[in-house]
């Protein structure tokens, strides 16, 4: 009314349209002629749209728009007052009140929604109706609101910030899992930190682990997004740190059924039979009195059973030259660590580009690039070999056969797609693997009782028969114990990898917000003496004799593969090759501490932020035990 008394030219055209309109009865008007009547509507709301910025949206998970990312639970505030009056689509009368152009657009707004969407969507007349609609619902909720104020929980303790920085300098000087352990002690299980712009949330008990990885899985099973992850894993085509989407489950089909699956179990433990012989035969070719650096020789075998199955070569030799596979993969760790970058947008990206961080990401991404696409080449030249006598073909041969023919993973397995999975493969497979079995001996050094108990289990389950002696891995129980006990303690992983949150949801009482990134403190899960007792720290395998528990469900009493959706996909194989080579490693060889050192004086110090590691290498002297006595 205000916009047709203001312009006296559209009120008469306006009213000589009404009463021209007027239907035989007299005082009956026929709005539905009236098209002048519904262009002024139409002005009006393109002019005065009652809620200029609509009700904010919110993304629900990664996407991009305009080319930029868009982080999930990011609030979307649409600028319907600008869009309405932009020049660039309105022309350039765009503000003032022009019923008429609703002529010239009326032919276009049905085709090109995005002028004024909602006329398009909706008539003018349901757009009135809902608008009031909302406007009482609003009315009602305020007045109820009033009567019995809504409980919003409060989001969870947060240990006192610094500007700009906000809590990084709480986490400088120790490693991360034990800073953040210690602020748990004060803050609680569920507490909530910021690396500048950055929120995360520290779970530090198995209650609250069973939210995240069980209750509320489906929330918390994404993946934050960072620019080394980003890079590294060829835009997020892996399964580590893809955020939740199809394409992560697709990868994680294939790497189970066809990596980890059963389909692989022959020519694993093939491969692994064969590795183990080479190992024990090289530690009985020393002189005695050799010390031998058990993290070389882990690192080589383990290395070469993963190559060997997933790539049918073992890659003893270095193929490229250039860093070796083991510098590169310590870099790749570092540089996973994350960037200032990624917590502080733009001062941070300053700093890596002039500190050399971002010339570091690319130099390691091109290195293991190489070094991923020689492997995919040798295919292509056929220089790998069967994985074993019976023909079986490997992981990457597989991987190159789907991506030529129709396969059953829904889409086509493109080059990227191997390369990311290869990735995952080299930097998740190895390493943890090795780290455990350091951690696990260096462990039984210490305990001479457990030492001798275990080495009497394997010795007593295993029988020597003509050609060889057969090591009957099922029988031993305390061998498994030992296992489970060393990932209570050391799990490589302490902190797991982030998990984010993908949309709103409660937590201890708490609210968590989506995209808030989450690091579940396994480590002191693993530690907690209201789960594990007094004796919680001390390495007493036998506490598993009479408790069940299993490392993927339960109570998430320790959690040493993660949980839930984004678990370890290894987590019911890999033990059992960790048990293949230490229980051949003690049934052939008695092993000392070098240099007169008490076997309860090993150093055991820890290094390494994603995977941490024993700082000092564990070097030890076999003795090849002596069968006739
Ligand atoms: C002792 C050995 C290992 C340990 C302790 C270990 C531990 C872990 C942990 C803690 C996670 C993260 C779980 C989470 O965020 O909730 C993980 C994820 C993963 N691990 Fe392992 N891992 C081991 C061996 C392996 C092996 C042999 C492979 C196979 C190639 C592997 C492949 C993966 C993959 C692909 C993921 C990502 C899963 C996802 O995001 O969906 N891991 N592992």
């Amino acid at each position: 009314m205000s916009e047709i008394t203001r312009s006296p030219r559209v009120m008469q055209k306006l009213q000589s349209e009404i009463r021209n309109c007027t239907t035989r009865k007299p005082g009956e008007l026929d709005i539905t002629k009236m098209s002048y009547l519904k262009m002024v509507v139409k002005e009006t709301l393109r002019l005065h749209p009652p809620a200029p910025l609509l009700i904010p949206h919110e993304s629900l998970s990664h996407c991009q728009i305009g080319g930029y990312s868009v982080l999930p639970g990011t609030c979307v505030i649409v600028n319907g007052w600008w869009i309405g009056r932009d020049p660039g689509t309105w022309g350039e009368n765009a503000a003032e009140f022009y019923p008429e152009r609703n002529l010239e657009y009326g032919h276009q707004t049905k085709r090109t929604n995005n002028h004024m969407e909602t006329f398009t969507i909706f008539p003018s007349w349901l757009l009135t109706t809902l608008l009031v609609l909302s406007l009482f619902c609003f009315f009602l909720y305020t007045v109820r609101s009033k009567r019995s104020p809504m409980v919003v929980p409060e989001l969870p303790p947060n240990p006192p910030k610094l500007p700009i920085i906000g809590n990084l300098h709480q986490l400088l000087g120790k490693p991360r899992h034990q800073a953040l352990w210690q602020l748990s002690q004060k803050y609680g299980p569920v507490f909530l930190l910021h690396i500048g712009s950055k929120p995360y949330l520290v779970i530090s008990s198995s209650a609250m682990a069973k939210q995240v990885f069980k209750i509320q899985d489906h929330i918390f099973c994404s993946r934050p997004i960072s620019q080394a992850s980003k890079r590294l894993t060829y835009n997020y085509l892996d399964i580590a740190f893809s955020p939740y989407n199809n394409h992560w489950k697709k990868m994680r089909k294939l790497l189970v059924s066809e990596f980890l699956g059963p389909k692989r179990a022959v020519s694993f433990n093939h491969v692994l039979v064969a590795e183990i012989e080479c190992m024990v035969r090289s530690i009985s070719s020393h002189p005695s009195n050799t010390v031998v650096n058990l993290n070389k020789m882990f690192l080589a075998s383990v290395k070469a059973v993963v190559c060997k199955v997933a790539f049918g070569k073992n890659y003893r030799e270095e193929p490229l030259k250039g860093p070796s596979w083991e510098v590169m993969l310590d870099e790749t760790m570092e540089i996973l660590n994350g960037s200032l970058g990624d917590s502080f947008p733009w001062l941070g990206r300053l700093i890596d580009q002039f500190s050399g961080w971002n010339f570091k990401l690319e130099k390691c991404f091109s290195n293991i690039d190489a070094y991923i696409e020689t492997i995919i080449d040798d295919h292509y030249n056929h220089i790998t070999g069967e994985v074993n006598d019976d023909h079986d073909t490997d992981f990457v041969h597989t991987l190159l056969e789907l991506s030529s023919i129709e396969n059953p993973y829904d889409d086509r397995v493109t080059k990227g797609d191997i390369k990311a999975l290869v990735m995952d493969v080299l930097t998740g497979g190895i390493d943890t693997t090795v780290v455990t079995m350091v951690w696990a001996m260096s462990e039984i050094i210490r305990s001479p009782r457990v030492m001798q108990k275990l080495q009497s289990e394997i010795r007593n389950c295993s029988r020597r028969k003509q050609g060889g002696h057969e090591l009957d891995i099922t029988k031993m129980s305390y061998l498994k114990m030992v296992v489970k006990e060393t990932l209570r303690l050391h799990p490589p992983a302490p902190l797991l990898i982030p998990h984010e949150s993908l949309s709103h949801c409660q937590i201890g009482g708490y609210s968590v917000l989506p995209g808030t990134c989450v690091l579940v403190n396994g480590w002191w899960i693993g530690r907690d003496p209201g789960t594990w007792g007094e004796n919680a720290a001390e390495f007493y395998p036998e506490r598993f004799e009479n408790i069940d528990v299993d490392f993927g469900g339960g109570n998430f009493e320790m959690v040493p593969f993660g949980g839930g959706r984004r678990s370890c996909p290894a987590m019911n194989t890999v033990p059992a090759t960790i048990e293949s080579m230490m229980a051949n490693l003690l049934y052939w060889f008695d092993w000392e501490v070098p240099d007169g050192v008490k076997n309860e004086d090993l150093n055991m110090l820890e290094e390494g932020s994603l995977v941490v590691r024993k700082k000092l290498p564990l070097c030890l002297v076999p003795k090849k035990h002596n069968w006739e006595d």
